[in-house]
C-alpha cells in the first residue's frame, strides 16, 4: 500500500522552527515524510537532518521519498530515545526538533495494522510490529477495571464500565481477535440513542487502546524535556498534538521548563534559584487555517506549540 500522509500545519511549523543552513534538525515523527522534505528544501543541501520513527513502514517509506538528500539520516527508534539517539550519532546538541504526535493516515488506512475500526483486521495497533504489547493483549487480558480506566482516561468515553464488563464477558466464550469483533461489542454496550451520534461509536474506545498500547501519553513528559535539553542556544522545538491529553502535557512539561520565580513578591532578591531553559514562544497553540481544514479534515484538532531553548 502505498504511504499516503498529508502534513499538518505544514509551514506554521517550518516558519516556527526556525530553519538556518548548516545546523542539525531532527524530525522525531518522520512518518511520510512531509515535514522532512521542507526542512531539506531549506537546508539546502547543508547541515543535517535526523529522521526518527518507530514505525518501519515509515522509515522505508521516507528514505525512499528523501532519496536526492545526503545530508539526511533517518533512525528506526523512539523518539522518547533521542538523548541516545543522538548520543550514538555523536551529536551532542541539535538546533530544532518537530515532533508531529500521533498515527499517520497511512497506519489508519491500512487494515492489516488493525488501527481501524471501519475495517476488519486483527487487533493489532502497535506503531512498532517488534514491541511486545498489542491490542489484542490489552483486549483480552487486561482486568476489566483496567480498561474501563483506560477507556475513560484516554479515550472520555461515558460507557467505560459497560463497554469494559461486556468485553470480559465475551472473552470467557472466545478469545477477541479482530476490530470488527470489538466494534461489535462496543455498539452493543451502548444505549441506542449514543449510537446515533455523529462520531462513529468506536471511535473512542480504539484511540483508547491506541494510546495504551504506544505508551503514547506515558513517556510524552520525559521526552519533552530531554528534546529541550537537547537543543543549543536558540534552538526550537515544535510539538504538534492531536487531542486534548497530549496538549494539556506539553503545555505544562513547556511552563516548568520555562521556570517561573516562586519567591514571595515582598522579597527584594530572588531566593529560589529557579531554573529556566528558556521561552514559550506561542502563548496560545498555533492552529490549522480554513482552507487547511478545507483540505484535511484531521487537522481539525492539530495543536502546534514552541519553545525555544536559552542557554
Ligand atoms: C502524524 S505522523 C507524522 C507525519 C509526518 N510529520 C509527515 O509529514 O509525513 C506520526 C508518525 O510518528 C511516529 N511516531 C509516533 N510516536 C512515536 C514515537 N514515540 N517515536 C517514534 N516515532 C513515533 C508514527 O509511527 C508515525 O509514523
Amino acid at each position: 500500500m502505498e504511504f499516503k500522509h498529508k502534513s499538518v500545519l505544514l509551514n506554521e511549523c517550518i516558519e516556527n522552527l526556525n530553519i538556518r543552513k548548516k545546523h542539525i534538525y531532527v524530525d522525531g515523527t518522520l512518518g511520510g515524510g512531509g515535514h522532512s522534505y521542507e526542512i531539506l528544501k531549506k537546508l539546502d543541501g547543508t547541515g543535517k537532518l535526523i529522521g526518527i520513527d518507530r514505525d518501519k513502514v515509515a522509515i522505508e517509506a521516507s528514505k525512499n521519498k528523501l532519496k536526492e538528500f545526503s545530508n539526511f539520516e533517518a533512525v528506526h527508534n523512539n523518539n522518547a530515545n533521542i538523548l541516545s539517539i543522538l548520543d550514538n550519532l555523536g551529536i551532542s546538541y541539535v538546533d530544532g526538533i518537530l515532533l508531529d504526535l500521533g498515527v499517520s493516515s497511512y497506519q489508519l488506512d491500512e487494515a492489516s495494522r488493525g488501527f481501524s475500526y471501519m475495517q476488519d483486521s486483527r487487533l493489532d495497533m502497535r506503531m512498532n510490529t517488534d514491541d511486545k504489547l498489542s491490542a489484542y493483549e490489552v483486549v483480552n487480558n487486561y482486568s476489566e477495571d483496567r480498561l474501563s480506566r483506560i477507556f475513560f482516561d484516554y479515550g472520555e468515553e461515558k460507557y467505560s464500565k459497560s463497554i469494559a464488563k461486556n468485553i470480559c464477558i465475551e472473552r470467557k466464550e472466545k478469545n477477541i481477535t479482530t476490530t470488527f469483533e470489538l466494534v461489535d461489542i462496543i455498539k452493543k454496550s451502548m444505549p441506542k440513542k449514543a449510537l446515533n451520534e455523529k462520531q462513529h461509536p468506536a471511535k473512542r474506545v480504539f484511540q483508547a487502546i491506541r494510546i495504551e498500547v504506544n505508551e503514547e501519553l506515558t513517556k510524552l513528559k520525559q521526552t519533552v524535556i530531554d528534546s529541550i535539553k537537547a537543543l543549543n542556544d536558540k534552538g526550537r522545538l515544535a510539538i504538534i498534538t492531536f487531542h486534548s491529553l497530549e496538549d494539556k502535557i506539553v503545555k505544562h512539561t513547556y511552563e516548568e521548563m520555562e521556570g517561573r520565580c516562586t519567591c514571595p513578591k515582598d522579597l527584594p532578591v530572588c531566593i529560589c534559584n529557579y531554573i529556566s531553559y528558556g521561552k514559550i514562544i506561542t502563548k496560545k497553540p498555533i492552529t490549522s487555517g480554513e482552507e487547511e481544514l478545507k483540505e484535511n479534515p484531521r487537522a481539525r484538532s492539530a495543536k502546534l506549540r514552541v519553545f525555544e531553548r536559552i542557554n
